[in-house]
């Protein structure tokens, strides 16, 4: 369906300025629908020079149930068929009266329009439909709603509503039924709604607040005093201890240029910002663990290595060698998971999987290839994003396969014209993500079994298949000039996750 721009452009001969000022206005109409008991319409006419006329945006009471069924947005109406429109729009008057329509079913609807002045005069009619006859109770608070919805009308009537201050808050706003407040010229509460004199009791505000100067009161005196002074909206958090958030909605009632009162709209926010409060530790926390970890690990990694200095066995150098750089791998995810993405994932515990190979290959590039040998790795597609599960053991296998093309495929068969290369890919299919590390070297050697080979490939085997229920499978390539190459394929079930996840 096209925006209201969109269509303001495309169906009328509205301006920019005006198409903006009703775009305010139906961004901040769904108050006055609550305050009504009733829908409102807003009707501009078309471009078509027949007088016609056609709805451009609708709301819905929350307080009271709607006239419309059906969305009446895009509707185009004779003026005949909607002759109290025709009657604002040319008159500039607000217009009372009762017309059948054909909605669920034929029905008496009572309407009320308003002309709706924009920067260039009359630009549209706003019209609130009720049912005629409602069982609604006549109560206080009714009559208080439906004397502050007038005051609104008919600012909007002269141009006063909606504000050119568009006011923003974290939540969304309160509506009239969280809890409603409104104040007087001199900003003394004039009525409060149940929901409201709650609110503020969990503010800490016991006394009963009819007549009481609202600035008084303390709560975000200073910015409504001045939101009030300068005639425009604010929304503002109160915290009241560590346990209370009440978000307040204050709006100005403006009358020919003076203020006149206020209305204010409350909503308990408590349990949100708790929410928020204990996911934003959970995940802090979590980095956190990681960052240690890391820590314990590198510190683990140079005992390691001044110990590798003590020994004078190659041997056993070798080993410690070995194992200084199996801990650095899992340092590597640890690192990774420890830093803030900034992104909005399920939990902190999530990585995206290239984020992780790539670091793997740098390390190594730099660190884990003979001097004097040269290879280019490089890392294609992307497997989205994998839990830390995942995340570790693979990072351990991955770190093993490009040690094992470093050691093995290229040390005989010096061709030096030919580049050593190895190529990582990465994809992501439904719930299962696969991994090949190809290289372009010498081969496996004859008779190679993967079930009796090496300390390096039973780590693999141990972590893809009984760590991650997962498959492998080693191969010749194909290489070029003779060259056998070797592929090692990888399949891990990622249950539950997508590639759309990221
Ligand atoms: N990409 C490869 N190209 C050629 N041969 C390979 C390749 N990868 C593994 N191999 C062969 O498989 C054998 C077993 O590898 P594995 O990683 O299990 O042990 P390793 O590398 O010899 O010792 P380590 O325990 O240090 O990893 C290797 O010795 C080598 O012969
Ligand atoms: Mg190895």
């Amino acid at each position: 369906m096209a925006s209201f721009t969109e269509m303001a452009r495309e169906r009328t001969l509205l301006d920019e300025p005006d198409i903006r000022h009703l775009r305010r206005l139906v961004r901040s109409w769904g108050l006055l629908a609550d305050l009504s008991f009733s829908d409102l319409l807003l009707f501009v006419p078309t471009s078509d020079d027949d007088g016609s006329f056609t709805v451009l945006g609708h709301v819905r009471p929350s307080t009271w149930q709607t006239m419309y069924r059906a969305d009446p947005v895009g509707q185009v109406f004779r003026p005949s068929e909607r002759p109290l429109v025709r009657k604002s729009y040319h008159h500039g008057t607000v217009e009372n009266g009762e017309l059948s329509l054909k909605l669920t079913f034929d029905e008496l609807v009572k309407i009320e329009s308003i002309p709706i002045r924009g920067p260039g005069g009359i630009i549209g009619v706003m019209t609130s439909e009720s049912q005629v006859k409602t069982d609604r109770p006549n109560s206080e608070l009714e009559r208080t709603y439906n004397h502050t919805y007038h005051r609104f009308a008919d600012m909007i009537r002269r141009g006063e509503f909606p504000y050119l201050y568009q006011e923003e808050g974290r939540f969304r706003a309160p509506r009239i039924g969280d809890g409603t407040v409104v104040l007087d010229a001199s900003l003394r509460v004039d009525f409060a709604s149940p929901n409201a004199v709650s609110a503020f009791h969990r503010l800490g505000v016991h006394r009963n607040l009819f007549g009481l100067s609202f600035p008084s009161l303390g709560i975000a005196a200073d910015e409504i005093t001045k939101a009030y002074q300068e005639q425009r909206p604010v929304i503002s958090e109160l915290d009241h201890g560590r346990e209370t958030t009440v978000v307040v909605h204050f709006l100005p009632v403006i009358d020919d240029g003076e203020t006149t009162g206020g209305l204010l709209v409350l909503r308990d926010i408590s349990d949100l910002r708790r929410r928020d409060r204990l996911l934003l530790s959970k995940e802090a926390t979590i980095r956190e663990i990681h960052h240690r970890v890391k820590n314990n690990l590198q510190t683990i990694s140079s005992l390691l290595r001044i110990q590798s200095r003590r020994v004078d066995s190659p041997e056993a150098k070798a080993a410690l060698g070995e194992s200084v750089r199996r801990i650095a791998s899992i340092a590597l995810v640890h690192e990774t998971l420890s830093q803030d993405t900034g992104e909005d994932h399920d939990t902190g515990d999530d990585v995206l999987l290239v984020d992780l190979i790539k670091p793997l290959v740098r390390m190594v590039e730099e660190s884990l290839v003979l001097p004097g040998q040269s290879i280019r790795i490089s890392v294609e597609g992307d497997a989205g994003i994998v839990p830390s599960e995942v995340a570790m053991p693979l990072s351990v296998v991955t770190t093993e396969l490009l040690q094992n093309t470093a050691d093995h495929a290229f040390q005989v068969g010096g061709e030096a014209t030919l580049e050593n290369q190895v190529v990582v890919t990465l994809s992501r299919d439904d719930e299962v993500m696969s991994m090949t590390v190809e290289d372009n070297g010498v081969g496996l050697p004859d008779g190679f079994d993967l079930e009796q080979s090496g300390l390096g490939l039973t780590i693999v085997q141990t972590f893809v298949r009984d760590e991650l229920g997962g498959e492998i499978q080693m191969a010749s390539a194909g290489g070029p000039q003779g060259r056998k190459g070797n592929r090692v394929s990888l399949k891990i079930p990622i249950p539950g996750r997508r590639v759309s996840d990221r």
